[in-house]
């Protein structure tokens, strides 16, 4: 089948270069020149893991094709994804500004039947309204919802290999026509949820605020575990083992951050609140998630007697490992409050460096090196922040040989098991003895 993908972020980029696997042609549209130039010459715009081979495959075999313009994608495919950013915007609110443009763009040009799939992550109701918005210029519209569920830097894995595909709509015929698309899937056994549009976005924010909660349980457990002597790690083991409850999304850490759970469980909670609901757990896993990035801060500072002109080692920029995302990165977070109390930064990541140069330009006392080895240089302290696993895997004779001090903070919990961790450093993991 040919379709076509608004957006080409990590949903649209990752969907498209996946349909095109299974065996579609897709069209897809940025309205980011530059960003459509580079996807032509075979360069991508962002980072993950084995997208390049995909996208180059379907480049040659002629199955991917990239545009800037929107009316060629409407001309030619009947089914339209859009797959638009519905960023943190006032107070908490998803910002559908650039979704609303692009419902008003395809208005523009539509002039037979088609099927909108809504991709992006968007506020329950929305989907309603944008077939109201496309039934006013023509009647034969169908909007369905079809939520995304890839985790970034596992995204082709989790595109081709979905736990469930998640499909709301009114109009069967519609939804056949996806689920069509969708064969190579449905032939996998991967199950399908069908349901109303706005069960299927629920869906999407229930699963996000869920494992973000999940999370800021696990943390606020670590901070109490090392205040009675016991270890998370293994009563996130004894937990999960227990099939009701899993062991997934149950490693502490300095506070979830990324693209979607800070903004998703925000969103949440504020479109419960305009239904005169309080999801307190949700607002609880929001604070909590806040509090963590302050709690390990606070952890240095007490270890080294204050931070004032403390030279401190940061690895890890990106908000987690195999992506050079730093949307909502608790190192963004963490190097900041750092640097407001005096301390001075070395930094390095894998990845996020260019990134976190931008966010952090504001900021003085932040030196970013291009290798682990510098960026301990004459350090008082190391932090581990992002699992990379460069930073599984470090020589730690060298490392302690290169600072200057010992202190080795793993908010990560990489190094629980190393034998020689403790000989070698004054060793900080999260909630572990
Ligand atoms: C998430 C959802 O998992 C995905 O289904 C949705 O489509 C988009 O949002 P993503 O943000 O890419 O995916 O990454 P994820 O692996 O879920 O991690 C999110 C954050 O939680 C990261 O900061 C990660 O470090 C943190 N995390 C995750 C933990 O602190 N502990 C865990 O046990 C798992």
């Amino acid at each position: 089948m040919k379709v076509s993908i608004i957006g080409t972020g990590y949903v649209g980029l990752v969907h498209g270069a996946i349909l095109t696997k299974i065996g579609h042609n897709v069209i897809c549209v940025d309205k980011k020149r530059e960003n459509i130039e580079r996807l032509k010459k075979g360069n991508m715009t962002i980072f993950e893991p084995g997208l390049k081979e995909i996208i180059l495959e379907a480049e040659k075999n002629g199955s991917i094709e990239f545009t800037t313009e929107i009316k060629k994608a409407i001309d030619n495919t009947d089914i339209i994804f859009l797959a638009i950013g519905t960023p943190e915007g006032e107070g908490g609110k998803a910002d559908l500004k650039d979704l609303y443009t692009c419902v008003d763009e395809i208005s523009k040009y539509i002039t037979t039947k088609k099927i909108i799939v809504v991709k992006s992550t968007v506020p329950i109701g929305t989907c309603n309204d944008i077939e109201k918005i496309l039934r006013k210029k023509i009647k034969d519209i169908e909007v369905l919802s079809n939520p995304e569920f890839l985790r970034e830097g596992n995204a082709v894995n989790d595109s081709l290999f979905p736990e469930r595909i998640v499909i709301g709509g009114k109009n069967i015929e519609a939804i056949n026509s996806l689920k069509k698309l969708y064969l190579y899937f449905e032939e996998k056994g991967i199950p399908f949820v069908i349901s109303n549009r706005t069960t299927s976005e629920m869906i999407k924010y229930a699963s996000n605020a869920f494992l973000a909660v999940k999370i800021s349980y696990i943390n606020e457990l670590a901070n109490l575990a090392e205040k009675v002597g016991a270890n998370i790690s293994d009563v996130s083991l004894g937990m999960g083992l227990d099939k009701r409850i899993a062991p997934y999304f149950l490693e502490c850490g300095p506070g979830y951050g990324g693209s979607c759970f800070p903004k998703d469980t925000k969103a949440l909670f504020e479109i419960a609140k305009e239904n005169s609901e309080e999801l307190s757990i949700v607002k609880s896993a929001i604070e909590s998630n806040k509090r963590q990035r302050e709690k390990v801060v606070q952890k240095i500072e007490n270890k080294l007697g204050g931070l004032k002109n403390k030279k401190i080692a940061i690895l890890g920029l990106s908000f987690k490992e195999n992506t050079d995302d730093t949307r909502d990165s608790p190192s963004i977070d963490i190097i900041k409050k750092i640097v407001n109390k005096g301390g001075k930064i070395q930094c390095y990541c894998p990845m996020g460096i260019e990134e976190a140069k931008v966010k952090l330009s504001f900021y003085k006392n932040i030196d970013y090196k291009k290798d682990l080895i510098s960026c301990v240089e004459k350090v008082e302290a190391l932090v581990i922040l992002t699992p990379w696993s460069e930073f599984k895997n470090m020589d730690l004779n060298k490392i302690k040989e290169k600072m200057n001090g010992s202190y080795f903070f793993d908010f990560r919990n990489l190094y629980l098991e190393n034998k020689n961790i403790r000989k070698l450093f004054k060793y900080y993991p999260l909630g572990n003895s």
